[in-house]
């Protein structure tokens, strides 16, 4: 970008001091700048400025819900061998691949480098990517093949997870069936929509939240491993629940049976308040709407056998069929603009690490995927057999939680 025409764009968009900025670089950090400016998708940045909005008035925009009953576990369990048939079919046939979404950025973990990098063991190293791994493996032991590992993993946190997994020899996977990918960027503004900066010559840039997955497939040419490999489905998952089952055969199977073009691993939610997305239909077509989205009314509404109508909380393990995600690429997904801790280096170039929240990030939700496609299957499994998510140190999802239950499933730490 020409010199004036970047001054232009900033001035356009009130963020004349990237440009004052700019002018006390060098050439090679002026270049490197003004790419970053370039690749700003400035509706988004706009974004900021309508973020007052008020949990009623997000209720509003929601269309007519209406329950989506589960595949429970009941059901699951009298036809378990059959799903399962089919799903260890269509996995020997190399038709199943999988993506561990492990772009995110982990603060609340309040560790730097990759989450995926975290020793959860007690009396030995046990890392999160290697339990992920070999939950992977137990299915692709089963199964006598390997199935294709996409990892997708941001400008903020590559280097550092494929060296570790080099280090580490993939955990026993095999290299050929793992390649990464990295996600897009975006930029973070304070309160007021003024772009941040994390360096002298670069905007204070985070990832773009886990929605934008499949557009990265795309742009990053990993989709054409998944096109040349023949792979009909994608199990997409999130790198910090280390029960979960990967590439699941029954949950396949169940998938390919339903005749659905997507699949949600969902959990029956403890309370009504739970704060869990709860996958249900909106318009007709499935939706995962929060619990302040809903009315109470909503909320609290039960079956006729007592059961909550809207029961089953989404726990970010899905099922997607390519083709589908193929349609839906170039569809607009809705920005979260969420406030988070941003660190930034103030008017004397220091580095300043905030305690408390200090601007937005614009993230794309995988969750807001499930709207697009026309169906989905629901799927039931057991929280404490397949759900330890680790968001925290300690508490509610945390390491700790996630060690009780992996005990409790014998796993040894
Ligand atoms: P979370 O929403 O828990 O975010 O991610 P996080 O970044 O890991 O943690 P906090 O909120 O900063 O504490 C759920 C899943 O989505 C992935 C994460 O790696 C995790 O597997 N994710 C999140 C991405 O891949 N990219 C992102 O931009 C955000």
């Amino acid at each position: 970008m020409m010199e004036n025409e970047l001054f232009r764009v900033l001035k356009e968009h009130g963020q004349e001091h990237i440009f004052e900025a700019y002018e006390k670089l060098d050439e090679a950090g002026k270049e490197k700048l003004a790419v970053q400016v370039e690749r700003i998708d400035w509706s988004i940045v706009a974004m900021s400025n309508h973020v007052m909005e008020s949990n009623e008035e997000l209720a509003q925009k929601r269309g007519k819900l209406e329950p989506l009953s589960a595949l429970e576990v009941s059901e699951i369990e009298k036809n378990r061998a059959g799903y399962e048939e089919t799903g260890l079919e269509a996995i020997k046939a190399g038709k199943v691949g999988a993506v561990l979404l492990a772009g995110g950025q982990g603060t609340r973990l309040g560790s730097d480098g990759p989450k995926g990098k975290y020793n959860i063991g007690l009396t030995k190293d046990v890392y999160i990517f290697e339990r992920l791994i070999r939950n992977l493996l137990d299915v692709t032991d089963k199964a006598g093949c390997f199935v294709p590992l996409y990892v997708m993993t941001s400008d903020k946190n590559n280097d550092e997870t494929t060296a570790f997994f080099e280090e580490k020899n993939y955990f026993g996977y095999p290299k050929d069936f793992v390649k990464f990918f990295k996600q897009e960027m975006a930029p973070s503004v304070d309160f007021n929509g003024k772009l941040y900066m994390e360096a002298a010559d670069s905007l204070s840039l985070s990832p773009n939240g886990n929605g934008g997955w499949f557009y990265s497939m795309a742009v990053t040419g990993v989709l054409k491993d998944v096109k040349a490999r023949g792979v009909e489905w994608l199990n997409i998952f999130a790198v910090d629940n280390v029960l979960q089952r990967i590439a699941d055969p029954v949950f396949v199977g169940a998938t390919i049976d339903s005749g659905c073009v997507s699949g949600a691993k969902v959990v029956r939610k403890a309370d009504p308040m739970e704060k869990i997305g709860v996958l249900c239909l909106e318009d007709g077509r499935p939706s995962i709407v929060e619990y302040y989205e809903m009315t109470e009314e909503i909320i609290n509404s039960r079956e006729a056998n007592g059961d909550l109508s809207y029961n089953f909380g989404v726990i970010l393990n899905y099922l997607f069929r390519v083709d589908k995600l193929e349609e839906i690429l170039s569809q607009k997904m809705p920005v979260h603009v969420v406030e988070k801790k941003i660190p930034y280096i103030d008017e004397n170039g220091a580095l300043i690490k905030p305690e408390t929240p200090n601007g937005y990030k614009f993230e794309l939700l995988v969750l807001d995927m499930i709207h697009l496609f026309e169906s989905c299957l629901s799927y039931e499994v057991v929280r404490d057999y397949e759900f330890a998510p680790i968001k925290n140190k300690t508490g509610v999802d945390s390491v700790e939680s996630a060690r009780m239950l992996l005990q409790k499933n014998g796993v040894e730490l």
